[in-house]
């Protein structure tokens, strides 16, 4: 199968039956997803495998971190679940948020090839992914955080529904046009980009307009979550 029609094909499965690669079958599999683009050859990331108990153990981690009575059932949802760890090496040349993007590059390329191998592979977070007590669970350094769960099982006869196609047209754009009066063009600029028509000028609003929205959301998101990395802190 060629990667084009992998990448078509895969899809995430959100309900998957008890059977998992094994650690043998998984190597290969580890060893090729490793291949993504690394900045600095840094290898700034690990994998965990959670098998049988361990998911158990997880599972109380949630609940500590959630303040919940009894332990998280979450984990229990596929036999065999992958952590995806960014470990953060010192470097002068390569910040932390391109470290983090070859981890989940390796996470995505991970999913891609189990998928294409036959397993079905949801890639799943919560609020208490990046708490302490999760983080204690997985024995984590001072330098490492979670990217959250590949959550691996067989895949069942139901095929899950399908995500809405990308709009290709819509999310590949080319720079805005440079100004001449010395100031910075703005981020999104539409009305003014080179060549539109006036259907694409309308399409390129309504993006931009979506965009903003999604920045606004995301701000609020990453506020949220630095508020519970700090109470979640320990003394
Ligand atoms: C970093 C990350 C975290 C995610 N966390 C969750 C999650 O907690 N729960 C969930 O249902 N989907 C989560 N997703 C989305 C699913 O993995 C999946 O992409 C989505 O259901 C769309 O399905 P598709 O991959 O078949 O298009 C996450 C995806 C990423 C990349």
């Amino acid at each position: 199968m060629s990667a084009l029609d992998a990448v078509r094909r895969r899809q995430s499965w959100s309900k998957v039956t008890p059977e998992a690669p094994t650690r043998e079958e998984l190597l290969p599999l580890v060893a090729a997803a490793g291949r993504v683009a690394d900045h600095s050859s840094l290898r700034p990331w690990r994998l965990i495998e959670l098998r049988g108990e361990d998911r158990e153990r997880l599972g109380s981690a949630i609940a500590e971190a959630t303040g919940d009575s009894s332990p998280s059932s979450k984990p229990l949802r596929a036999s065999l679940l992958i952590a995806v760890v960014a470990s953060y090496r010192h470097s002068d040349k390569v910040p932390r948020w391109e470290q983090e993007a070859v981890a989940s590059g390796v996470a995505h390329v991970l999913s891609l090839l189990l998928d294409e191998a036959g397993w079905g592979v949801i890639w799943r977070t919560g609020g208490y992914t990046r708490t302490a007590a999760v983080a204690r669970a997985h024995g984590l350094g001072p330098d490492e955080e979670l990217l959250g769960w590949l959550y691996v099982g067989g895949k069942p006869g139901k095929t899950p529904g399908r995500r809405t196609p990308v709009d290709a047209e819509a999310v590949l754009s080319r720079m805005p046009a440079a100004r001449t009066d010395g100031d910075a063009a703005p981020a999104q600029d539409p009305g003014k980009a080179e060549g539109c028509g006036k259907k694409a000028k309308k399409k390129a609003k309504k993006a931009a307009k979506k965009a903003k929205k999604r920045a606004e959301k995301r701000r609020k998101a990453e506020k949220a979550e630095r508020r519970l990395r700090k109470a979640e802190k320990p003394s």
